[in-house]
């Protein structure tokens, strides 16, 4: 993914050093654990990349906001934002009668992340968010921070993904494909609209502070029909494919990127985002301060 690097532990103060130093508010981090496992341990490991990154930063640059991503697909070994019944097979067996082996378990696994939540506040995330579109995810996420004393972490939830092609360059930098099958049974169908008014009342009731639509660039609309629904301040995640198409097709000459990108996040904002998620950051906050 160009312009995009794995950080090791020992190298995030300095970045995030910058980070806070151009004026941007807030960081997310993923992780890519040295093992996977099939119920994604390393996303819970008090001591896990995550939690020491943010351990790092916090003793570093305690006032930029951490947003710690909680899912389980870089840390799978099936790569599944939940845990799985198994494998495909050849013979399916059908899972209490209704699943065949393959299948993400919702219900199943939202008690990993609660536990995956709570180890991040425990580093001194300031907000978590539960990215794996799973039904439940905010309220477990919620009960598991309250009942642990951490009623001040907010949440940031991924409320309306859908099953995007834009996510590949991502996939390829954190080693997180599925091994099988596709995220279509968790994420959301493109065609569908109305169903991201669905998944926001789901959330909202579940105690959401923060709602989020990813990707941005192709779901403008989306993101408008939710501002129009919600006074929750709404996020939108300008994902992995759309920054490397647009960095491709400026290394070729074809487009100007410093253009381009700022009319695609001025698009998302119009569209009623009220913060946005962006490979651009950096970049962006050097080209708002030159043209001052
Ligand atoms: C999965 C996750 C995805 C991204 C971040 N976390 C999507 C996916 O693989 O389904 C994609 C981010 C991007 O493309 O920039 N929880
Ligand atoms: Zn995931």
């Amino acid at each position: 993914m160009p312009g995009c690097y794995h950080l090791s532990v020992d190298r995030v103060a300095a970045e995030t050093e910058e980070i806070a130093r151009l004026g941007i508010p807030a960081v997310v981090l993923f992780g890519i654990p040295e093992r996977k496992d099939s119920v994604g341990t390393e996303d819970y490991n008090p001591d896990g990349v995550v939690q020491r990154a943010i351990r790092a930063i916090k003793a570093t640059v305690p006032e930029l906001l951490v947003i710690g991503d909680v899912c389980m697909c870089e840390y799978s070994d099936h790569g599944h934002c939940g845990i799985v019944n198994g494998w495909p097979d050849e013979n399916p067996v059908y899972y209490d009668g209704r699943w065949p082996q393959g299948y993400v378990l919702n219900d199943e696994t939202l008690p990993y992340l609660g536990k995956i939540a709570v180890t991040y506040a425990d580093a001194g995330a300031d907000i978590v968010a539960p990215s794996g579109m799973m039904d439940g995810m905010v309220g477990i996420v919620r009960k598991a921070l309250d009942d642990v004393g951490y009623q001040r972490v907010a949440i940031l939830s991924y409320a309306v993904k859908y099953a995007s092609a834009f996510y590949g360059p991502f996939r390829d930098a954190a080693q997180s494909p599925p091994r099988f099958g596709n995220r279509k049974q968790y994420q959301e169908d493109p065609a569908n609209a109305r169903e991201a008014l669905r998944e926001i009342a789901l959330d909202i009731a579940e105690g959401a502070d923060m709602l989020m639509v990813k990707p941005a660039m192709a779901y403008m609309d989306v993101i408008r029909l939710v501002r129009q629904h919600t006074n929750l301040p709404l996020a939108a995640y300008s994902v992995s494919g759309e920054y490397s198409m647009i960095k491709a097709a400026a290394a070729n000459g074809w487009i100007d990127e410093k253009a381009v990108a700022m009319e695609v996040l001025t698009g998302i904002k119009r569209a009623g985002a009220d913060m946005i998620l962006t490979y651009w950051a950096k970049d962006v906050a050097r080209w708002l301060q030159d043209n001052q």
